[in-house]
């Protein structure tokens, strides 16, 4: 029997959209859901979990990863501190995939029900299975390796529960598939390079070449129906985009950390908003989604300038994930 204390209750009203008419209607979408099937993996059986892990390690979670690393702040504390703020940057990060990923699970379910296209439905019946994967190897890595855990960052969840309660199934794919995967495949992307930790690197390895699907999904499926958005509702598109990438930016300021650990919030959250090194990073996540908006026609005159004060808008001709996709 699950833990009733654990459980949380949103109400919805998203409409379940039968399709009587199984033909394909994409088939751009229905190759890339034979490419879904056959990439499928394990978790418990493709991952050494006998593979011990050790969070306090700098070899293999360098102090690198940790965001305000040779700043003044970093250097006031003394070796023993360092390491905890690293080990629980970790925590917090490995924390917050898990629970987007149980997002992920429960807006693609919702896609499945909601979308019109019989391919998105097929498709998407893949990226639940992986969204359930995920959950499950993060969870099991927290649980057995990390042995600390965070609750959900506040920003993520506002996100999550405005996807999920919107009742147009185009905004669950342009918040989830979009934006908090776009992300998630940047951030994935970069912290391969960072930790060196074997599990956890063919963990991130596996679930980083499901996500770049499930990003080009979401470009996909939308791409076409956005060209016939009347003004207006192309620029509520375009706010809710923007809104969501200001959410995500301050979820990525590590509040919950500084708060956990005890350093003065404030001043680690000025040198998260203001250090050059830190801000780069931060800007550098988005260079999975802003060639995705720009593709979307939801970067338009109206909207560049805030784009542009973000630092991201020099992404906008990076590859698109659907260009990636044909490459
Ligand atoms: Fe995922
Ligand atoms: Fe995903």
């Amino acid at each position: 029997m699950y833990n009733n204390a654990a459980i949380e209750h949103l109400l919805l009203e998203t409409d379940a959209i039968y399709n009587w008419d199984y033909r394909v209607d994409n088939q751009v979408l229905r190759s890339l859901y034979e490419k879904g099937k056959r990439d499928q993996w394990n978790g418990s059986q493709d991952l050494d979990w006998s593979i011990p892990v050790d969070p306090e390690n700098w070899e293999t979670f360098p102090k690198t990863a940790v965001p305000i690393y040779g700043s003044d702040i970093w250097h006031k504390l003394n070796e023993k501190e360092q390491t905890n703020l690293s080990y629980e940057f970790t925590t917090w990060r490995i924390s917050n995939f898990l629970h987007g990923e149980q997002g992920a699970l429960l807006t693609t379910a919702q896609i499945v029900v909601a979308a019109p296209s019989m391919d998105a439905k097929f498709y998407g019946s893949t990226q639940v299975m992986d969204e359930g994967r995920h959950v499950e190897v993060f969870e099991r890595y927290l649980r057995e390796k990390v042995l600390r855990s965070y609750p959900i960052n506040k920003d993520l969840k506002t996100l999550l529960d405005a996807i999920l309660r919107d009742k147009r199934w185009d905004i669950k794919y342009l918040g989830m598939q979009i934006i908090i995967e776009g992300l998630a495949l940047a951030t994935i992307g970069l912290l391969r390079g960072i930790y060196h930790e074997p599990l956890l690197e063919k963990l991130l390895k596996y679930v980083m070449l499901d996500e770049a699907r499930h990003v080009a999904f979401g470009v996909i499926s939308i791409a076409d129906f956005y060209k016939q958005l009347t003004e207006k509702e192309r620029q509520e598109r375009e706010d809710f985009a923007y809104e969501a990438c200001v959410l995500m930016s301050e979820r990525l300021l590590g509040q919950e950390v500084w708060e956990r650990i005890g350093l003065p919030v404030n001043d680690c959250l000025n040198q998260m908003r203001t250090a050059s090194l830190t801000v780069g990073f931060r800007q550098l996540l988005f260079s999975r989604v802003v060639p995705n908006l720009k593709r979307l026609g939801l970067l338009t005159d109206r909207i560049r300038s805030k784009y542009e004060k973000m630092g991201v808008l020099r992404f906008e001709n990076d590859l698109n994930s659907e260009q990636e996709l044909n490459n």
